[in-house]
């Protein structure tokens, strides 16, 4: 068998789609990095990929990408019972109340940067939103004032993300800054345990007081405040691609500046489906099995395409095209609309940060268009789908934002 790493780097969002297309199937077999991997898409391939605990995320990715994003030890490295243990914790805190009082956060904060002037010149929109989300994540969470300075100043936040796409030195120099990070927010995990002083029912006072039924470690405790802290950081890219959509489609902008609320979410689901973030998620085979046309032995490397899913023309119509009233009266299929994972979000490795993420994006949105005011000078505002993760050619810059 061929390695296809080379064309994974050459083809990027669409390795998956034009390996699968070649070989006309929703299942395909290659190499990448050495490493034999079956390569999944479409409905089947992510409820046979999430449901029913076949995959876990055991070397299911290589350690460049685990070591800025999830890491060792966090709800995404577990299974069964203790998974679900976990899973509870984060859903408690990013759904429901809790997940609330972070969207308002995030529209004060919102608000204040276009209030304060700082952001009148040209400011590219993935840095004005990573420094108001990172603002908005570290107040929300509880975190000693010293920490959150920390975490702004060095906007370690945001730099994880964009590591996850890259190899070299640019990646070990953020794996650096985020073990400070992580050392930080032990401390702070640590201080608290001793003396609680974070708002109660605030993740950090959350986190530190969490057992199962022992207190977790620091360290984990660490890793998992900042699984909390960098994801709603990376909400960042979906309201960049906001911008470029409602700059792109006007008739859209108008029609949401107008007070059509149902548009708002169309909208926001569609840039979630359109827009390219994620392109796979990585999994390893707990157990022998047969499934998605092919025999499988335990620890047989899986990567399930997210992008291709979103972009199946069998589950969305003209799928290369920005058409968010395709939601209108639709009722999502859990397995289709795949950008944060597929399957449950309690039982699964799905995203718990899915409902809070859309509810981010649609109050930007709705800021972006019937509040703040800005324009968007000329620039390249091509997104290339070999560039991981993505971004508009020239970062999406607007200007002359006000409130
Ligand atoms: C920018 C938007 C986001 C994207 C694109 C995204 C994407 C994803 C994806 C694809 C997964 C599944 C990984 C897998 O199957 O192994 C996932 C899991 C996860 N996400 Fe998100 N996410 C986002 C926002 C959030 C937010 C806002 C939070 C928390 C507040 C969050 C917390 C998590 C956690 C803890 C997991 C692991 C769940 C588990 O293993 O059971 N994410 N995310």
């Amino acid at each position: 068998m061929t390695d296809s790493t080379l064309a994974f780097l050459r083809d990027g969002y669409l390795f998956g789609t034009r390996l699968l297309d070649r070989s006309g199937a929703d299942a395909a077999c290659t190499r990448l990095l050495g490493r034999p991997v079956t390569v999944l898409r479409g409905v089947e391939g992510v409820r046979f990929f999430y449901e029913g605990g076949r995959f876990d995320r055991a070397g299911a990715m290589p350690m460049s990408v685990l070591a800025v994003l999830q890491d060792l030890g966090s709800v995404q490295t577990l299974e069964g019972e203790e998974h679900l243990r976990r899973k509870d914790l984060f859903l408690d805190l990013a759904t429901g109340p809790s997940g609330a009082e972070l969207v308002v956060a995030f529209e004060r904060e919102l608000l204040a940067e276009a209030e304060s002037g700082r952001s009148r010149g040209d400011v590219r929109a993935l840095d004005l939103f990573n420094a108001v989300l990172t603002r908005a994540v570290c107040a929300w969470a509880g975190l000693p004032v010293r920490v959150r300075q920390e975490l702004e100043r060095t906007d370690v936040l945001a730099q994880m993300v964009e590591a996850a796409g890259s190899f070299g030195v640019y990646n070990r120099v953020v794996r650096v800054r985020r073990r400070r990070a992580e050392r930080m927010l032990a401390d702070a995990v640590i201080a608290e345990r001793a003396a609680p002083s974070a708002p109660p029912g605030s993740p950090l006072a959350v986190v530190a007081a969490y057992g199962e039924p022992d207190p977790l470690p620091p360290e984990v405790a660490a890793v998992e405040l900042l699984n909390l802290l960098r994801p709603t950081v990376a909400v960042s890219r979906f309201l960049t691609f906001a911008v470029h959509a409602l700059h792109r489609h006007p008739g859209w902008r108008d029609r949401i500046a107008g007070g059509d609320d149902d548009a708002v979410r169309w909208f926001a689901n569609e840039v979630r489906r359109f827009y390219p973030f994620f392109p796979v998620v990585g999994g390893r085979a707990t157990r022998s099995m047969q499934g998605a046309g092919l025999d499988w032995r335990e620890g047989d490397w899986a990567l399930l395409d997210l992008y291709a899913t979103n972009h199946d023309p069998r589950l969305w119509s003209a799928p290369r095209r920005f058409r968010p009233q395709r939601f209108e009266g639709l009722t999502v299929e859990p397995n289709t609309l795949v950008p944060q994972g597929g399957g449950r979000y309690r039982e699964d490795h799905r995203c718990p940060g899915e409902p809070v993420t859309v509810d981010l994006l649609d109050a930007g949105i709705r800021l972006l268009t019937r509040r703040l005011r800005y324009l968007v000078p000329e620039q390249d505002l091509r997104i290339s789908l070999r560039r991981l993760p993505a971004l508009p050619q020239d970062g999406m810059v607007v200007s002359g934002l006000v409130a």
